[in-house]
């Protein structure tokens, strides 16, 4: 009757599924390229394995459960059958209700008068009910709470406050933004870029000139709706950075954008220094280079000239 019970194929689902966990996470573990498990997965596949058979255990725990019913039910009824009567199963109330009982505590509406205070207001009586155990719980629940609350938070530390917590993570927000920008140098501005020769600063410059400045000062920098980067006449001043202050802030009112928001501050450095490069160049292609505008800058002896000297035009 017991084995009866247990029905074949679950079983086999069983050994099926053991067997395919016991074989397969060996199999992944091993898929892995250094071949070694690291402590992550080994985690993972412990906990999984803790759960998978807790899950079992906890099946098998009901199905004994129902099993050891059966068996009771079984022992009733023969018992019933010997003294010749018929087993008449009692109903016995849910755990859902007897749960609730505990927890309401209330009093039945036949029982009312059991609970009832001896006054009575224009035909309104009042009732003696307990206070419901599930409300006292929680009350009791909440002391605890509070106590360990102010335990750990307050009389130990253990845990930061909430303050603490946002001035924390706004902490690790702004290292997290300053390894960014030291990465990217995109903490490079007006006052720290530095003049340079470096070809691969000149060539993205190149790039960047090509792709988006060419159209207003022409490809040898001779000038054409912007004016001429040739000669040594600036508008705003001929150091790398008054060059990147205009790049980088523009002048919006003669034509000439900004272009913080389009490059990035590495590019605006890269840019700039290349339009150092067209200084003292002469232009071999139309359209002949614009007269100059501004006033004329010379380098101070402190800064490095940074292209070949200025050539007479
Ligand atoms: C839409 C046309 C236009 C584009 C595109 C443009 N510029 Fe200009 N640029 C101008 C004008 C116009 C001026 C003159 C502003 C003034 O008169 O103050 C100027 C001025 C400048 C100056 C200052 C020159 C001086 O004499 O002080 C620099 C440097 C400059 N531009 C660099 C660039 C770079 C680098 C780019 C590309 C990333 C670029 N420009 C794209 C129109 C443009």
């Amino acid at each position: 009757m017991l084995f009866s019970y247990i029905k074949a194929k679950w079983i086999n689902k069983l050994i099926i599924a053991l067997l395919s966990f016991v074989f397969v996470v060996p199999a992944m573990a091993q898929s892995g390229d250094s071949g070694a498990m690291n402590l992550e997965t080994m985690l993972i596949v412990v906990l999984s394995f803790v759960l998978i058979v807790s899950v079992l255990i906890l099946v098998i725990g009901i199905y004994l459960v129902k099993i050891i019913k059966m068996i009771l039910l079984e022992d009733k009824k023969q018992k019933a059958m010997q003294e010749g009567k018929v087993y008449v199963p009692q109903e016995e109330p849910s755990w859902w209700t007897k749960l609730m009982n505990k927890a309401t505590d209330a009093v039945p509406v036949e029982e009312e008068e059991t609970v009832m205070l001896d006054h009575n207001y224009d035909g309104i009586h009042e009732l003696d009910n307990h206070l419901p155990p599930w409300w006292k719980w929680l009350f009791y629940a909440s002391i605890v709470w509070g106590f360990a609350y102010l335990m750990v938070y307050h009389v130990f530390d253990a845990l930061p406050l909430m303050h603490e917590e946002y001035a924390a993570v706004m902490e690790d927000a702004q290292q997290a933004r300053e390894a960014m920008m030291a990465l990217e140098g995109n903490n490079i501005d007006e006052n720290n870029v530095e003049l340079s020769t470096e070809p691969a600063i000149l060539a993205n410059g190149k790039a960047i000139y090509d792709r988006e400045c060419v159209a207003c000062h022409a490809p040898e920098g001779q000038g054409l709706i912007g004016p001429n980067f040739t000669d040594q006449y600036w508008i705003h001043g001929g150091s790398i950075n008054d060059v990147f202050k205009v790049i980088k802030y523009g002048v919006p009112q003669k034509g000439m954008i900004s272009w913080q928001s389009k490059l990035t501050p590495s590019d605006m450095r890269d840019v700039a220094n290349y339009v150092l490069t067209f200084q003292g160049t002469i232009p071999q292609n139309p359209p002949a280079p614009k007269g100059p505008e501004g006033e004329e800058y010379i380098p101070s002896q402190t800064e490095e000239a940074p292209a070949e000297p200025a050539v007479e035009i």
